[in-house]
């Protein structure tokens, strides 16, 4: 297993162009199912995650074609044809849904364009329970008639999907996701409330209604959708993945640098950007992107709580602990969206960060110096917050388990190197 190998202390200071989204990629390649015509998605990132679920949409009949390098190069990825022509299988097989939940994206899909589905029970995850409960109910509200036997869900509307009220008991970004593209063939008028407002959300639904479908309130808690018979092909560009921004943001921060965030969008990234201001970290908007530059001292301890969109991103929490661990002060970080997202605290701890959990919340009191150590990470965000401290500590950092960052971040040792971190893959 490839591992990464940190000598930290480097202050970055280049620029950094900004990939596409992962999880506005995911729900976009599964709404190619909808249609028999060809979909196109540009600035797709080449990521792990992107190409098993490639993998599967392949299984159920999909036909993917790579057309080469974007135009504008450099942030731009390559563009993704994907044409469900047919669909030639309705089940997700238990192989390729264990190694990516998101493989619970085809469900909507298959059901809305052939009337069944059959997809395997995503199963437990290092960062909660995660279960897939509101999608399936929402479903059964548009008409399905859902079964769970054998560890699979199995989900049928011979007779097609009408549309229905669905009210999220809690915000989901998935369920949110599954319903609008299920709703765009169902028959009638389908409200969604208490939607998801998360920008990978409104950029499905732009792409949805390329295709024809009739989405609006896209970007707040009520989206209506108004079925249609069919949807064309269409060609869409994937958002700049706001993830991917923040934690090179924090990067930059970490390591006191001054860094240009190509391509990024700063709307997407408010609720970060405000935090780092308050912790005294400089961030500036030009056309070009963000820049974050150091401010007159280290950065001070300020508090955060995840929250659904707008608000501060689950999926940015381990790596703001990373430069809350190095900041100077404490702050309260408390995760509200999974149960079980302080799994990296322990590996941070072994740097020398200063980090006490109770229940939801975690005090981090700010070390003067991380060290460098040999460290492990349990998924995605949790390996990054550990490069990232890695990139501030003392000495040599290196992190195991690199299978989990390449889920999620393109060309990160390139990334960083060239901003002058000294990182490199170690082989096996
Ligand atoms: C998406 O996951 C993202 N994944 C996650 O990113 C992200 O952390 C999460 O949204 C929250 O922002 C993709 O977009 C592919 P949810 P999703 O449904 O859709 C509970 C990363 O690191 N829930 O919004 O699965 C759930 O357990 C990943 O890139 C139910 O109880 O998240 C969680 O506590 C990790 N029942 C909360 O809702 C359900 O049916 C929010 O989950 C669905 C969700």
């Amino acid at each position: 297993m490839d591992r990464i190998r940190i000598r930290g202390g480097n202050r970055l200071a280049g620029e950094i162009p900004i990939s596409g989204a992962k999880n506005a990629g995911l729900p976009l390649m599964a709404a190619s199912l909808l249609s028999e015509e060809p979909l196109s998605l540009g600035n797709l990132p080449h990521l792990a995650d992107i190409s098993t679920l490639a993998s599967l949409l392949g299984v159920l009949g999909v036909e993917l074609a790579m057309d080469g390098d974007a135009p504008n190069g450099g942030h731009a990825g390559r563009v993704l044809t994907l044409h469900a022509r047919k669909i030639a299988s309705t089940t997700a097989p238990y192989d390729l849904v264990r190694r990516m939940r998101a493989s619970i994206l085809v469900l909507g899909g298959l059901v809305a364009r052939v009337g069944e589905a059959k997809v395997s029970l995503p199963g437990g995850c290092a960062i909660g329970n995660r279960p897939v409960d509101l999608h399936l109910k929402g479903l059964e509200q548009l008409g399905a008639e859902i079964d769970v036997r054998g560890g699979y869900i199995e989900a049928r509307a011979p007779k097609g999907l009408t549309g229905g009220h669905v009210v999220f008991p809690f915000v989901s970004v998935g369920a949110t996701e599954n319903l609008m593209i299920a709703a765009s063939l169902a028959r009638g008028e389908t409200v969604l409330a208490n939607a998801a407002r998360e920008p990978e959300v409104i950029d499905l639904g732009h792409c949805l209604n390329a295709m024809g479908a009739k989405i609006s309130g896209l970007g707040t808690d009520t989206i209506t959708i108004e079925g249609v018979p069919g949807l064309h092909g269409a060609r869409h560009q994937v958002v700049p993945d706001r993830i991917e921004t923040g934690t090179y943001a924090l990067a930059a921060a970490i390591t006191g640098g001054d860094v240009m965030l190509l391509g990024a969008n700063p709307a997407h990234n408010e609720a970060l950007f405000e935090k780092l201001k308050e912790s005294g970290v400089e961030v500036s908007v030009d056309g070009r992107g963000v820049r974050i530059a150091p401010g007159s001292g280290r950065p001070e301890g300020v508090d955060v709580m995840t929250e659904p969109y707008p608000g501060f991103p689950t999926d940015l929490q381990a790596q703001f602990m990373a430069l809350m661990a190095a900041a100077s002060g404490a702050a309260m970080i408390t995760e509200t969206i999974f149960e079980n997202r302080f799994m990296h605290v322990s590996e941070l701890a072994r740097m020398g960060a200063n980090v006490t959990v109770h229940g939801a919340s975690a005090m981090v009191r700010g070390a003067k110096t991380l060290a460098g150590a040999e460290v492990m990470a349990t998924d995605l965000r949790a390996s990054v917050s550990l490069v990232l401290a890695g990139l501030a500590a003392q000495g040599e950092t290196i992190v195991n388990r690199v299978y989990h960052l390449d889920r999620g971040y393109e060309k990160l040792e390139e990334k960083l190197a060239a901003c002058g971190a000294d990182i490199q893959r170690l082989r096996d």
